[in-house]
């Protein structure tokens, strides 16, 4: 019996076949093996093409049936996890009407903060607990100002992940949650946000149906069926948001908790069980997974955007020739503080964290005489470190206490650089496991299905594979580094704003 998991990320697709009794991968296969693109039209855009991201699903599936000889008939539900906060929008033929407006284009700043003055902070923040900002439903506000006739087509807007549901079962739907990350979520009322839909005048039958995170929500047509190699009728029986996946994938489901990642962008992820909010939404607020009125569980997310992107960024251009664990071992030949180097790693879009101001990524202290591309490594995954660990300082602000953190042992977290500054900077200790979001998105779907009568059985084979520990000895220069960092970050930031 198998459960299949899919992650829609920014930069590939990967389907991870699970063993539901044993919680074992069989297989995973990731696609495209190059980055996706994001087009960028105008500077600080930035779209995908939703059809694309179903010709990947079809190409992982396919690589875990075809190529790893893996009969998939015996699947019994299907779990998605997906890039958030994109805004996609599909006609009556329930087709594309225009490309993914995703996570990291900035295009509606000005929109989100116009409309939180507009409808009042108070109101926004005691109903919505964030700010309109640069989500979901500021996107759908600027389709309909500056393209009028696509906004007029519009059957239904979709969260990436409702997307793929959509190619999979036919049918438009969404989750409480999944609203909550596109400020569509009214928490006071626990239904969709209609105070912004009037204000922006967006019809609120745009939006899909919503269906609980964990339940047969819709099931899999003949054709998807047929492209896929699985069976008709298999359940879809969870979805969520990458960030929030990601805690449920590392068990991450009661206050108090925390779950990481550093993937294209580096996320923190607390959860509450108290509606607080940052009243600057430089972190927000959003429903988690196993959220319920009588049991309420509000993730608070911190997202620093240009993390994983800036590590391949740099690659790209210095380090084309060697692979990331090689970028990693020459990152560590040099000391914590790069000998004076300091990255402000904000080349992706407008961060949330700065009050969605985008200053753009910078090098400071360059000096030709010292420095090499191992100080530019590592003073990129210590700036990356650095704009988590000042995000921080506005989660602890509303309540959220950093002692355990865990992640997926994956992406920047396998760098022993990143994973220790971060460790003695924040002072935390960083549990590594053996997961990812398809694995976490597949869990999902066991327990949406009824496999698992509560989520901890669905953990059965999630193993930690490392504890990183504060390391004293380095805590001095880090803090030292950080300072100097900050620093820079306040200049740049004064003259942005
Ligand atoms: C989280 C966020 C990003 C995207 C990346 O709030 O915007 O982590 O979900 O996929």
């Amino acid at each position: 019996m198998y459960l299949l998991g899919y992650d829609l990320g920014t930069s590939s697709i990967k389907a991870t076949l699970l063993d539901a009794q044993t919680g074992k991968v069989i297989a995973s296969a990731t696609s495209p093996q190059t980055e996706m693109p994001i087009s960028s039209p105008q500077p600080g855009w930035a779209e995908q093409d939703p059809e694309n991201w179903w010709q990947h699903v079809i190409a992982a599936t396919q690589q875990i049936s075809h190529t790893l000889g893996i009969d998939l008939k015996d699947v019994k539900a299907l779990g998605i996890a997906y890039q958030m906060h994109g805004c996609v929008t599909v006609d009556k033929n329930l087709n594309p009407i225009r490309p993914a407006i995703i996570w990291c284009d900035s295009r509606c700043v000005e929109i989100g903060n116009r409309a939180f003055n507009e409808i009042g902070p108070e109101k926004c923040l005691k109903n919505l607990l964030n700010s309109p900002g640069n989500f979901t439903a500021s996107k759908l506000k600027w389709i309909k100002d500056n393209e009028p006739d696509n906004f007029k087509r519009i059957y239904k807007m979709l969260l990436p992940g409702d997307f793929i549901a959509l190619k999979l079962t036919g049918r438009c739907q969404t989750t409480s949650s999944g609203l909550s990350e596109g400020i569509l979520w009214n928490f006071q009322t626990q239904s969709p946000a209609q105070m912004l839909l009037d204000y922006y005048g967006i019809p609120a039958e745009i939006l899909p149906e919503t269906v609980p995170v964990f339940s047969t929500q819709a099931e899999l047509t003949t054709p998807a069926a047929s492209q896929l190699g699985l069976t008709p009728g298999i359940p879809v029986a969870y979805r969520a948001g990458d960030q929030p996946n990601n805690a449920l994938s590392l068990n991450v489901l009661e206050p108090g908790e925390i779950a990481a990642t550093a993937g294209t962008s580096g996320v923190i992820y607390g959860l509450n069980d108290q509606p607080n909010y940052d009243p600057k939404s430089r972190v927000n607020t959003f429903v988690h997974v196993n959220h319920t009125p009588a049991n309420p569980r509000y993730g608070v997310l911190l997202c620093v955007n240009g993390t994983g992107c800036l590590n391949s960024f740099l690659k790209r251009t210095i380090a084309a020739d060697i692979d990331y664990s090689q970028m990693n071992e020459l990152a560590a030949q040099v000391p914590v503080g790069s000998e004076g180097l300091s990255i402000l790693p904000y080349g992706n879009g407008a961060e949330r964290s700065l009050e969605n101001l985008e200053i753009g990524a910078s090098f400071h202290g360059l000096n030709f005489n010292i420095h090499d591309r191992r100080h530019i490594l590592r003073a990129g995954q210590e700036g990356i470190v650095f704009a988590l660990n000042y995000g921080l300082s506005v989660m602890k602000q509303i309540g959220i206490r950093i002692k355990t953190v865990k992640a997926g042992d994956a992406n920047m977290f396998l760098s022993p650089v990143f994973a220790s500054t971060f460790a003695t900077l924040t002072g935390a200790t960083v549990e590594l496991y053996n997961t990812d979001g398809a694995q976490g998105a597949a869990r999902g779907a066991g327990i949406g299905v009824g496999i698992y009568s509560c989520p901890q059985q669905a953990f059965a084979g999630l193993k930690t594979t490392r504890i990183i520990h504060p390391d004293s000895s380095k805590t001095a220069p880090c803090q030292e580094a950080y300072r100097r960092w900050f620093k820079i970050l306040q200049k740049a930031m004064k003259e942005e704003s």
